[in-house]
């Protein structure tokens, strides 16, 4: 694979890990059939990993012989389908426990994904601890999912949120924190990394400062998962949320992780199924966690599919990835620079492998729109993520976003793509 040399001027040394990495990705492709097919006839180029991640044959496998050969309702039957995927999926349950160093796989609540676990938390925890008057922080860069479930639960509750500004550069503004925190201050939810700006907040330091006066944090892990090692033990966050999607896995499955203390004094969130221990029409009493809050059919086959997800990332190596994903977003920045009129959106010290940026006198969509027709697939608009766009003062954004098998050759053909919508439109 032709490696073009432009990008050691991206000021991180070509180590030999990265070069061995970098091997490793034709086979790493080979792993990924969707990668391999024209759109709009032309080889793919999927920068869109911050939307969903695609995934690789052996989660496909999965499903497809779960579903072909033991699919049976899980924990309601005595017999041997029901029973082997039962076990499947609490085993995989433990996966995700040691993915994430949960002490516990009590700790491990199966979800819909990131918006379910924060409108989880924001219900059950909203019903127990806050009051008129109470105040949850959250960040100016926010994802929708981590702003709208605390407003729904604010407004049933008379509560208010109080906004963690951010700079121009796209950084926390964490020097504010202390003055924002108060004695109505119930919990913080902030954003690991930012789907919008790429930025890696300092979750590390909110924690410790929220800590420091007995207030509990969520870290909303959508955008980090798949990039950074995440160690809850360790960070000692109260709950920290993630997809199954964005982590190569299955779709509609994603991950609450709540300290089991917390979690054992949060009211069930949905009614029905497993999650009872006892019926009467006088009353009900709940099953213990983790089953507590998982009303329902579980998603038990996704959850089987996501561990094996977890068991392909982990493989390849988390350091690894974050190494190789930063070579990548360093090389497209530097590319991205020399483009006249291009600015980046989001120049945090600290990014993920996303890049936001606008071309002057280029519509984003227009943008997405030429790039498509050359078979590259990008992301524009707002994200989901308004109150950025409102920040910068701008509409949208193009956003690039890559994932471990992406190439230095990909970047290459995405900025000829971009000089050339630049020389149709501008
Ligand atoms: N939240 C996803 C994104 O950032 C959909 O694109």
């Amino acid at each position: 694979m032709p490696i073009d040399k432009t990008h050691f001027f991206c000021n991180l040394p070509a180590n030999s890990e990265i070069a061995e990495m970098k091997n490793r990705i034709i086979d790493i492709r080979n792993d990924f059939p969707i990668l391999k097919q024209k759109v709009n006839n032309k080889e793919l180029i999927y920068f869109d990993n911050a939307a969903t991640t695609q995934k690789p044959q052996i989660v496909l496998d999965t499903l497809n012989e779960y579903y072909t050969k033991y699919n049976a309702n899980i924990h309601r039957g005595v017999h041997f389908l029901s029973s082997f995927t039962t076990e499947a999926t609490e085993n995989a349950r433990k996966t995700i426990q040691k993915f994430i160093n949960a002490k516990s796989n009590k700790e491990v609540i199966i979800t819909k994904g990131t918006t379910d676990s924060i409108n989880l938390i924001a219900f059950s925890f909203g019903e127990r601890y806050v009051s008129e008057g109470d105040e949850i922080i959250v960040s100016e860069m926010e994802h929708h999912s981590n702003i709208v479930p605390w407003q729904l639960m604010c407004e049933r509750k008379k509560a208010k949120i109080i906004v963690l500004p951010m700079n121009d550069n796209g950084e926390l503004e964490i020097e504010k924190l202390d003055n924002l925190i108060s004695d109505k201050t119930k919990l913080i939810s902030v954003a690991h990394v930012s789907n919008a700006l790429g930025t890696i907040n300092p979750i590390e330091e909110i924690i410790q400062k929220a800590h420091s006066k007995d207030i509990p944090v969520l870290i909303d892990g959508a955008q980090a998962v798949q990039h950074i090692k995440v160690d809850v033990k360790e960070l000692d966050c109260d709950f920290y949320v993630f997809s199954g999607h964005k982590l190569y896995g299955p779709t509609g499955v994603g991950v609450l992780y709540g300290k089991e203390e917390l979690l054992n004094e949060l009211p069930p969130y949905q009614g029905g199924g497993e999650m009872i221990s006892k019926v009467t029409f006088a009353k009900t009493t709940f099953n213990e966690l983790p089953f507590k809050f998982e009303a329902g059919t579980p998603n038990y086959i996704d959850t089987i599919g996501l561990a094996k997800a977890i068991d392909y990332v982990q493989d390849i190596g988390l350091e690894n990835i974050y190494k190789y994903e930063t070579q990548l977003l360093n090389y497209a920045t530097y590319k991205l620079k020399k483009i006249k009129g291009l600015r980046i959106i989001g120049e945090a010290n600290k990014k993920s492998s996303v890049i936001s940026f606008l071309i002057d006198g280029i519509h984003p969509t227009d943008a997405g729109t030429l790039l498509d027709q050359l078979g590259i697939a990008i992301r524009t608009g707002t994200h989901c993520a308004e109150p950025v766009m409102q920040h910068f003062n701008i509409s949208g954004t193009t956003r690039a976003s890559f994932a471990f098998y992406n190439t230095f050759e990909e970047i290459d053909e995405f900025v000829k793509g971009l000089e050339r919508v630049h020389g149709m439109l501008s």
